[in-house]
């Protein structure tokens, strides 16, 4: 691997092998924060320091929540969310923005959220919709940020989901631990329930059952230290590469393995790639456990849409492994991923394009033509960070070296991807 100015060299690597503690995972360390600063303070081990959660830390401070760090290790200490001197930049952290409008809601201060200029395109009228429903006093800009908030007091609400989102869920949740009365949702699909199990671990009443949960607004939430699992969602650029590249074994440890997380596991498997879950302990708040995967030999699969939310991050990675089995994998139901940090659809269809794999894409969902060598090319970012560790790893199976651009894209959710990526590969040149 060389760095240039703004891209990165990866050449083929011949297997990788090893182990991987992953990082902390983001989607809880946002959480972990969150509810810490609504429970009046509380203890976190293992947070992680992506860039997003690093905008979640920022938003709290100005908010006037002590977050106090030795490392990995917080404090989050006791005290009041109090009025923002200044709107509260969330950079391109969607998931700050979109729980922060939910906590924020119900509590009596008025606050303008907004981001870069990658963060002001996305969506976020769906959250207002609900969140207005419990009465909540919310500006847009046609439906996207700057997002401002007059904090009031809020009503419970009785509504389904009108999509499988944990964001949109978790936002609905948080502003319903201020509202009065008996908040009822029910969700489409299960999505990832980091946020349900975080109010469980902290004592709070929530009442699930199925599909539908049940919160008490007002309550007292106790919390406890939290220690944060491994990110699934960065593991698994490791866990493909292992699947793709002959004679790769990798140990992933301490993952967290929230069932709303494992999807692109399970999608592995059905490849045919060799991938064993060891599940270690449920003690916290999260199962935890180790994955190994291996190589072997791949073939296509077919994803209908209710799958989709168990791998929603990970499908930029998933068109990579489809491209090296044999078949024409189908990825339906990706509506959704026109709204991500990229048009992802399209974004990956243009990755996969420059490695010189057949790959057709439609409104909702992605046809791609299995196996397919990767031929050395130049693959650009579309400014998202997941393309950029996918086409890192499609890399790494090439003919030859391929550039790819913008890699500093990856300390969005994972700082490490490349050290990482080095200390697996560097043993093993070809
Ligand atoms: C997240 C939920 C997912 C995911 C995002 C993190 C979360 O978004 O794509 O990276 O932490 O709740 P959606 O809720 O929009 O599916």
């Amino acid at each position: 691997m060389r760095a240039t100015q703004n891209a990165v060299i990866i050449s083929p690597a011949k297997k990788l092998t090893g182990t991987l503690p992953a990082p902390p995972d983001k989607s809880c360390s946002h959480r972990a924060l969150i509810l810490c600063a609504l429970a009046g303070g509380g203890e976190i081990y293992n947070l992680s320091n992506c860039l997003a959660v690093r905008k979640t830390i920022a938003c709290l401070r100005q908010l006037g929540i002590g977050v106090k760090e030795s490392g990995r290790n917080i404090t989050v200490s006791a005290g009041e969310f109090s009025e923002p001197a200044l709107p509260l930049d969330c950079g391109g952290s969607a998931t700050t923005m979109r729980l922060l409008m939910g906590a924020l809601a119900g509590l009596p201060v008025n606050a303008t959220l907004t981001g870069d200029a990658g963060l002001l395109e996305r969506p976020m009228e769906h959250i207002v919709k609900a969140l207005r429903k419990m009465g909540a006093d919310i500006k847009t800009h046609d439906g996207n940020p700057p997002i401002a908030i007059r904090g009031r007091k809020l009503h419970a609400t009785v509504c389904t989901l009108e999509k499988p989102s944990a964001q949109l869920k978790s936002a609905i949740i948080l502003a319903a631990l201020r509202a009065e009365g008996e908040t009822r949702l029910a969700e489409p699909v299960k999505s990832r329930d980091h946020t349900e199990r975080m109010l469980e671990f902290f004592s709070y009443p929530i009442k699930r059952r199925g599909s539908s949960i049940t919160i008490t607004g007002g309550q007292r939430l106790h919390s406890k230290p939290l220690h944060i699992p491994g990110d699934i969602s960065s593991a698994s650029f490791f866990a493909a590469a292992a699947a793709i590249i002959p004679g790769s074994s990798l140990v992933l440890k301490n993952i967290g393995l929230n069932p709303g997380r494992t999807g692109f596991m399970r999608a592995l498997k059905k490849t045919g790639a060799d991938v064993r879950i060891c599940p270690s302990s449920t003690e916290q708040f999260e199962p935890i456990g180790d994955i190994t995967v291996r190589h072997s030999p791949l073939k296509a699969i077919r994803v209908d849409k209710d799958e989709i939310p168990g791998m929603i991050d990970e499908i930029p990675l998933l068109a990579v492994v489809a491209a090296q089995a044999q078949g024409m994998t189908v990825i339906n139901g990706l509506g959704e991923l026109r709204g991500k940090e990229s048009d992802r659809i399209a974004s990956i269809c243009a990755m996969l394009s420059a490695l010189g794999v057949r790959c057709e894409a439609a409104a909702n969902s992605i046809k791609i033509h299995g196996p397919s060598k990767f031929r050395a090319c130049k693959i650009s970012s579309y400014g998202d960070h997941r393309i950029v560790m996918a086409a890192s790893i499609a890399a790494l199976a090439a003919e030859g070296p391929c550039e790819i651009c913008d890699p500093e894209l990856a300390e969005v959710s994972y700082p490490d991807f490349y050290r990482d990526l080095n200390n697996l590969t560097n043993a093993q040149k070809p």
